[in-house]
């Protein structure tokens, strides 16, 4: 690592110099790790907006190029050559598997695929009308209670087998936690299957006959779960980097990033983008939502618009559009109707100066609820899609904090602003 050149921090007349390390691509960084010690203060960066928590090989993402790269390939590459396990393989080991070790690396996600058949007693404790992602954060939390012997994170063995035990059964539990909520009983996963069809057999599958999944909605669906796989150190990944910096067990940290991934301004948006849609209803009530979305005294945000990171198009939403229009076209249903206002949506906003100014642009949430419902996935279930694919990213970069040899327990400071020090009265004088 670089550190020739010096940043200077002049305070009260005293000057400090600090490292400033360049990476391979992107912002190079001040190390400020001595500044506490060296000048008794402290940085102050609410939501991390000039921060970085750590070096990473993972991903990375140009916000003004609108360029995503998972461990250097191209997003536009990976969605279009590659499948969702390749994919996987690819962030958790940093190369794409040969063929050998694909069949390999896929043979051992099938064999992984069934949960422990106690664990099925978990939902029923939920009530059926339970939002899916809180039972996700519950049944994935309690994965650790029943595959408790794989769960020491200093052993490279314990991290693989916790990595192809989640990522085989991510999709196992979010099926069930569907089946669920609709009252139809659980599908035990096939081996006959790849990893997305199973999915969508375990999902839309029942007892009473052979499912036949449609294969062009398969891959759909497998290049939504590659475009939602990693994406740096986002508020879920923060999440569960920070949990795992205590030792915490890699379930229980996954839980906790689902439980972060829930929020409407993150991995919730896509549910709430399609609530938006429907409540717009029809392409007259655009500009009335595009008003309260500029006006600053309406908390109302469209939902699917805007990055913290991409500046420009966020690459995702390019690839989720034409995957949208894939399966509207393969379903019959180029004249959607949310499909058709949310395009609206979208031109009416980008010509809108307001959002050309902040720079405003369909994130990956603006069209795979669109898609994720014209594929039978009921809007509640949007954002467990979203952890399914997520779980990947989440892994590795846990995996990543958990070896890196500068890794410690994360532990933020802040700038007090409460009561001076002050004493108790006896409750007679309060
Ligand atoms: C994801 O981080 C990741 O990588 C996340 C993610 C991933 O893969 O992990 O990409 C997934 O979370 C995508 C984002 C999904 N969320 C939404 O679509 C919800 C709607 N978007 C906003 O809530 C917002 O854009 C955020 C949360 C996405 C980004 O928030 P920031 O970076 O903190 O920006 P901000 O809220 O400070 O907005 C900057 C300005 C503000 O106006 P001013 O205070 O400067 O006057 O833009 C405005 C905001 O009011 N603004 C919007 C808006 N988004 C931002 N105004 C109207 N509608 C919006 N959608």
């Amino acid at each position: 690592m670089n550190t020739d050149r010096k940043a200077t921090l002049t305070v009260d007349g005293k000057t400090f110099e600090f490292p400033v390390m360049s990476g391979t691509l992107g912002n190079d960084v001040i190390d400020i790790r001595t500044l506490g010690a060296k000048t008794g203060l402290f940085t102050y960066d609410s939501g991390f907006l000039s921060t970085a928590s750590c070096q990473s090989k993972v991903t990375y993402i140009d916000g003004d190029k609108g360029e995503l790269l998972y461990r250097g390939y191209p997003i536009e590459q990976l969605a279009e050559q590659c499948n969702f396990l390749e994919v996987a393989y690819l962030l958790k080991s940093g190369e794409l598997p040969d063929a050998e070790q694909k069949t390999r690396f896929e043979s051992t996600i099938k064999n992984h695929t069934m949960i422990h058949d106690q664990m099925a007693k978990f939902f029923t404790g939920f009530r059926r009308d339970a939002h899916p992602m809180a039972v996700m954060v519950g049944v994935v939390g309690a994965l650790s209670a029943f595959y408790h012997e794989a769960l020491d994170a200093s052993d490279v063995e314990h991290r693989s087998v916790s990595f192809n035990r989640i990522v085989a059964k991510m999709p196992t539990i979010v099926a069930m936690a569907y089946k669920y909520s609709i009252g139809q009983p659980f599908m035990y996963p096939r081996n006959d299957l790849d990893y997305t069809a199973n999915f969508m057999h375990m999902m839309f599958g029942t007892p009473c006959e052979a499912y036949k999944p449609n294969p062009v909605l398969v891959r759909a669906l497998d290049i939504i779960f590659t475009l939602h796989a990693d994406h740096e150190q986002n508020a879920s990944t923060s999440t569960v980097r920070l949990a795992g910096s205590s030792g915490a067990n890699p379930f229980a940290c996954i839980s906790a990033g689902i439980a972060c991934l829930w929020g409407p301004a993150h991995g919730g948006a896509n549910e709430a983008c399609l609530q938006m849609l429907e409540e717009i209803g029809d392409v007259s009530r655009v500009d009335e939502y595009i008003k309260r979305a500029k006006d600053k005294n309406d908390s109302f945000k469209l939902m699917g618009f805007g990055h913290r990171v991409y500046k420009n198009f966020d690459p995702r939403a390019k690839l989720m559009s034409k995957v949208c229009a894939d399966v509207l076209s393969e379903l019959g249903l180029e004249n959607d109707r949310l499909f058709k206002l949310a395009k609206e949506l979208e031109k009416i906003a980008l010509e809108d100066e307001y959002f050309v100014e902040k720079k405003l642009y369909p994130n990956v949430d603006f069209y795979s609820g669109i898609v994720q419902k014209a594929l039978g996935i009921p809007t509640s279930m949007f954002t467990c899609i979203f952890a399914l694919a997520r779980t990947v990213g989440w892994m590795t970069q846990w995996e990543e904090m958990i070896t890196d040899p500068e890794y410690k327990i994360g532990r933020p400071r802040q700038l007090y602003t409460g009561s001076i020090h002050r004493n108790v009265l006896p409750l007679a004088k309060r």
